[in-house]
């Protein structure tokens, strides 16, 4: 593995090294009073976030930390992007500055693979840490692993995403890898927040959250993407909330073994209610935890030599 781009450059063998690995490193520091394996010891890995972050950032440098790398945030308000630097040469010099690997976040979609090519010549490694609406393979990387704690192997499993998948790398994402792993997938979302192209996907769709809630393994709520909308919100909150919201009437449809998870930052009283979010049903902390872990795996296959396969 050469970068973390797309979900789509995995195939199910590379999607499970990375989960096993990830499993592994939680079991090895589980327990641990200094938590720092000597792995990455001379390597340095630098974030480049445009767009606002807490987990993924955090957990990217955490991650690299406990590894022992040098890892180096670039707080894009205090770098030379405000005098007008291109993506391009600000990549270049993150990679003649001496970065191992650069983990970007980028309000356009293809931005990480661009900043990729850019740097082929370097042998510096990317990892797409979300781009526009295309992806976030990471976090759908995470999603599976906290699915898989909870529920055993994802084969065979219905899993529902709920809400604005149109603006939703996450929800690229993870139809990518639940499908991988053999999970069926239902989209459940208003027609305006669905994509034009969604008839292509390999997944079911629904309009009607109440009728897919009994019949699913796991419930994944995505974040209103309000700053994409240029155009207005519609359905308007309080519609979307009544429609799509998961509450605690809700709640009482899931399965018993059903999981609730979301990315976070989560819009509480409008995607998902206090009363889910903050019960032992939801399992938003244990998917920041293990986005530690995950990126420690990441960040291990693509700079400690051991390949992907
Ligand atoms: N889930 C996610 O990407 O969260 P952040 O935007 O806080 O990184």
């Amino acid at each position: 593995m050469r970068h973390l781009l797309s979900i789509a450059d995995l195939d199910a063998q590379a999607a499970s090294t990375l989960l096993d690995t990830a499993d592994r490193l939680e079991q090895t520091l589980l327990g641990r009073q200094v938590r720092k394996l000597p792995t990455l010891r001379g390597r340095t890995v630098v974030t480049v976030f445009y767009e606002n972050s807490t987990r993924t950032r955090v957990s990217f440098e955490i991650a690299g930390k406990w590894m022992s790398a040098d890892v180096i945030n670039v707080s894009i308000g205090g770098s030379s992007v405000g005098k007008g630097e291109s993506l391009r040469d600000t990549a270049l010099t993150l990679a003649a500055a001496g970065a191992d690997c650069v983990v970007v976040r980028h309000p356009a979609s293809g931005a990480a693979h661009r900043l990729a090519q850019w740097l082929a010549h370097t042998g510096v490694a990317v990892v797409n840490a979300g781009d526009g609406t295309h992806e976030h393979p990471t976090q759908a990387l995470l999603d599976a692993q906290t699915l898989r704690q909870r529920l055993g192997d994802i084969a065979g499993r219905r899993i529902a995403v709920v809400g604005d998948v149109l603006h939703s790398r996450v929800a690229r994402s993870n139809v990518l890898l639940l499908t991988l792993l053999g999970a069926q997938v239902v989209l459940v979302a208003p027609p305006t927040l669905l994509p034009s192209g969604v008839g292509s996907w390999p997944v079911e769709v629904s309009h009607d959250l109440d009728a897919v809630l009994g019949g699913v393994d796991a419930v994944m709520m995505l974040r209103v993407q309000a700053e994409r909308m240029h155009g207005g919100f519609f359905p308007s909150a309080r519609e979307y909330a009544v429609d799509y919201g998961l509450n605690r009437r809700r709640l009482d449809l899931l399965p018993e073994h059903a999981p609730v998870l979301h990315p976070g930052p989560m819009l509480r009283g409008m995607e998902i209610s206090s009363a889910v979010a903050d019960s032992g049903r939801a399992l938003v902390t244990e998917q920041v935890r293990n986005g530690v872990h995950l990126r420690m795996a990441v960040l291990y296959h693509l700079l400690a030599g051991e390949e992907v396969e």
